[in-house]
């Protein structure tokens, strides 16, 4: 008998989380307990594995999301997770039939875009997926940063710092991550397990946790919490009796400037510590600029992050804004896996809300693949340099400077977790 590709049941739990930590190279048995707690995390009509035998070999599963696009508008997302296949069965076409049915209820539900973080960067671009958005790791040399050591905290008058526990993360941050991630393309919603997790309500004892320091931005005028970052320093030795503690920026959300500059003067201000390493931050970061030596911030990584399939077209494209311009662009978008594909006309306007409608038979501008579609869409990759790369084929002079024009961005995108 083949290897049976479905959706779980709850007996079906253990053993697909089983299979999870064993594609992901985790030698680790959950006891009752802990798979009682992840399952309360999944969707089980979403969540798929293959079954040889009756044996979970190879799992998938996939979460109702919504997607900040350029202009603010937010999209319904299926953001694609635990994409995982036993070492004996790989290569054998799993991950692909997994993906097919993911994707094909993902668009039978009408959600424009999916989502996902790869593990490596040549497994998803077969699927239709796009790098779309990029981060950056910073690490900041403190001593060399250029900050005066009598800082004491922001000026009252505008905001202060308050040193929070997880519970009340749990209170006002979901609110603050509403405007924030509202605000910025790339950012995506965040359910409540996410909190609970990343506060220590919940913990899954085969991860462990260690608290960090939440420190909250508080904006006197309002009174309302404009900002939070979660750090942990670790304090290995003295020699010569000199402090070297690093701190590690977990993340950083900060809905107005005032706060963003408090909360980095915050950390980068703590005493003994010699380093600051961050997360996957956003790779125009205002971060070096805060410094008075912005090369005391070096890029320890900078990679591809999220990735973007596009599920449908016109929803996806007349949902983001664009730059000011009155252009009128066909194109004939490729996607062999049949179901985003076509020729669409993308209609926009200065003051106008822009159109994009189906457009058979007309003659395209431009032809691409709906995977470098997915690496256009959040405005972080320039049609220009898929042309020069042959991704993108141009069939009216400046038609691909027009895409270029149109679809970049002040601001580059940012996803802000991994999912
Ligand atoms: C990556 C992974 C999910 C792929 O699963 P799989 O069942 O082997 O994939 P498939 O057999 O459907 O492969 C489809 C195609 O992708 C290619 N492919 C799959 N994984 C690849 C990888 N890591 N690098 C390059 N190519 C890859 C296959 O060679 C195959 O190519 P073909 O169509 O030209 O024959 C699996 O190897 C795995 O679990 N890896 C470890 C965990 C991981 O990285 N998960 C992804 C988390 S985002």
């Amino acid at each position: 008998m083949g290897t049976e590709i479905r959706t779980l049941g709850d007996d079906d739990v253990a053993g697909w989380l089983k299979a999870l930590n064993t594609g992901f190279h985790r030698a680790v048995e959950l006891d009752p307990e802990e798979v009682a707690l992840r399952r309360a995390t999944l969707e089980l009509d979403r969540t798929r594995g293959a079954f040889d035998g009756g044996r979970c070999v190879a799992t998938f599963r996939s979460m109702p999301r919504e997607l900040t696009v350029p202009g603010g508008a937010a999209i319904s997302a299926d953001a694609v997770t635990n994409v995982a296949v036993t070492p004996t069965h790989r290569r054998r076409g799993l991950a692909s039939r997994l993906m097919a049915a993911d994707l094909g209820a993902a668009k039978e539900r009408g959600d424009a875009v999916a989502i996902l973080i790869a593990a490596e960067y040549p497994i998803y671009g077969r699927f239709g997926f796009g790098p779309a958005t990029w981060v950056t790791d910073w690490e900041i040399d403190i001593p060399r940063a250029g900050l005066d050591r009598r800082y004491a905290g922001p000026d009252p008058a505008q905001g202060a710092i308050e040193l929070v526990d997880g519970a009340e993360v749990r209170a006002f941050g979901p609110a603050l991550h509403e405007r924030v991630r509202r605000a910025t393309p790339g950012a995506i919603s965040r359910s409540k397990t996410w909190w609970d997790l990343n506060t220590g309500a919940v913990v899954h004892p085969s991860n462990g946790w260690t608290a960090p320091f939440f420190a909250a931005y508080r904006d006197t005028a309002t009174g309302e919490v404009d900002g939070l970052v979660a750090y942990r320093v670790n304090d290995p030795h003295w020699p010569n009796k000199l402090p070297h503690s690093d701190v590690t920026v977990v993340s950083l959300t900060a809905a107005t400037p005032a706060a963003e500059a408090a909360l980095w003067r915050h950390v980068l201000s703590l005493d003994w510590v010699r380093k600051l390493t961050t997360d996957h931050r956003p790779p125009d970061d205002v971060l070096p600029l805060l410094l008075g030596d912005p090369r005391a911030a070096s890029v320890e990584t900078y990679a591809d992050f999220m990735w973007l399939r596009v599920l449908d077209v016109p929803v996806a494209l007349s949902a983001r804004a664009y730059a000011p311009l009155a252009a009128d662009l066909v194109l004939d978008v490729r996607d062999t896996a049949g179901l985003a594909g076509g020729t669409f006309r993308l209609e926009t306007a200065p003051d106008t809300a822009p159109r994009c409608t189906p457009a058979p038979g007309a003659a395209p501008d431009l032809t691409l693949d709906v995977a470098d579609l997915g690496r256009l869409y959040l405005g972080d990759e320039s049609a220009l340099r898929l042309a020069t790369l042959g991704l993108l084929a141009e069939h009216r002079a400046g038609a691909a400077a027009t895409a270029d024009v149109l679809f970049r961005t002040a601001r580059r995108p940012w996803c802000p977790e991994v999912f």
